[in-house]
């Protein structure tokens, strides 16, 4: 099949009007966003790592139940992450690195709380899914131990992943995804890493139009293009460079129906977003954002950071502080090197702006 073929294929599988992924977006996205993604005809993404079993059922049925009598094509998406053991002496290292800040805003270290972060895969949420049986299951950091991956795949739904290296997408083959989400540098968001001893060597990571072609030629299952992607020409290119969908994340978060918080809502319209960086300051893992105060004063990537997820917990009583000032300076604000496409308007409309052309 040529590339043309292999995405209406893929399409028609999925039921998709448009070869078009609206990115799982912790934080940024949930049922709205996705129940307008569907709407629009693009496949609609819930992000897992943030939604407990319940809450995912809870947002599934009210997708059906909003789109009854029409095709629901959803994504649950999840981090496949081991939760680190506890290690007092790194976290106590790391509210020291950040007491000059506590102090600033009047915070006591004692209001940090002591939660997961992200929520891994495991069995609950595999029951979860067993139940739901959405028709995608995608997954960032790799995949799970092999009996989840097993029962995710006795559900029925076609299993993803994100690969950031040509060789992350080989394995990923070898595992028998259904396709394969090639993120290139450019995406906003936690790089899917997970190949290497170190996720924080970023020196391996390669932009979408390096990464995608390579990728396309090395992989027999169907590749989907991230990172960078933000208007018609855009998609057309990755489609062009042997994609069978395009997955975005950044153009939505200007969406009305997006949860972006209002710092990072002006961050994004701001000059500022024209300089993100990766950074594992925020959760312990590389990811691209804004570059904020926090960011400029530690440097955008540290030894110091906790192991992810635990990073996240240190920071949360001062990114409150500040986001109630209007201050994003403690704040992840997630962003892809290419905000041109982000636009105040509804998810649908973007989409449709996005497929034009295709
Ligand atoms: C705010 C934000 C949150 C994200 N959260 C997730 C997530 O929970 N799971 C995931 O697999 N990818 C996540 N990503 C990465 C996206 O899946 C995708 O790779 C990226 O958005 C594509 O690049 P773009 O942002 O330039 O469109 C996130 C991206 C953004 C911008």
């Amino acid at each position: 099949m040529n590339s043309a073929a292999v995405s209406r294929d893929f399409a028609r599988r999925l039921e998709l009007a448009v070869p078009l992924v609206q990115a799982p977006m912790v934080g940024c996205g949930g049922t709205a966003l996705a129940s307008a993604a569907i709407g629009a005809g693009a496949l609609g993404s819930l992000p897992g790592a943030a939604m407990a079993p319940a809450a995912l059922r809870d947002a599934v049925a009210a997708l059906r139940a909003e789109h009854a009598g029409k095709p629901v094509p959803v994504n649950l998406n999840f981090f496949c992450h081991v939760p680190p053991a506890a290690d007092p002496a790194r976290e106590a290292a790391w509210r020291e690195a950040l007491r000059p800040f506590y102090d600033e805003l009047g915070v006591s270290p004692s209001a940090i709380a002591n939660g997961p972060g992200r929520l891994p895969f495991d069995d609950d949420v595999a029951d979860a899914v067993e139940a739901l049986r959405p028709e995608v299951v995608s997954f960032h950091f790799g995949l799970p131990p092999a009996p989840l991956l097993a029962r995710v795949r006795r559900s029925g739904a076609q299993v993803w992943s994100s690969a950031t290296t040509v060789a992350e997408a080989q394995w990923l083959e070898a595992q028998g995804v259904d396709a394969v989400i090639a993120q290139g540098a450019e995406a906003g968001g936690h790089r899917g890493v997970f190949l290497q001893a170190d996720a924080s060597d970023i020196t391996t990571q390669v932009g979408t139009m390096a990464l995608l072609p390579q990728v396309a030629a090395a992989v027999r299952v169907p590749v989907i293009a991230a990172g960078g992607i933000a208007d018609a020409a855009g998609v057309a290119a990755a489609m062009r460079l042997g994609a069978a969908a395009v997955q975005l994340g950044t153009a939505f978060l200007l969406c009305p129906e997006a949860t972006t918080s209002a710092v990072h809502r002006a961050a994004l319209q701001s000059q500022a977003a024209r300089h993100t960086a990766l950074t594992n300051l925020f959760t312990g893992r590389p990811a691209r954002g804004i570059v904020n105060r926090l960011m400029r004063e530690l440097g955008a990537m540290s030894a110091l950071a906790p192991s992810f997820p635990t990073a996240v917990n240190a920071l949360a009583p001062l990114r409150a502080a500040a986001e109630k000032a209007g201050l994003g300076d403690f704040s992840s604000l997630w962003a892809g090197q290419n905000v041109s496409g982000c636009k105040a308007i509804p998810a649908a409309q973007l989409i449709a702006e996005l497929a034009a052309g295709l």
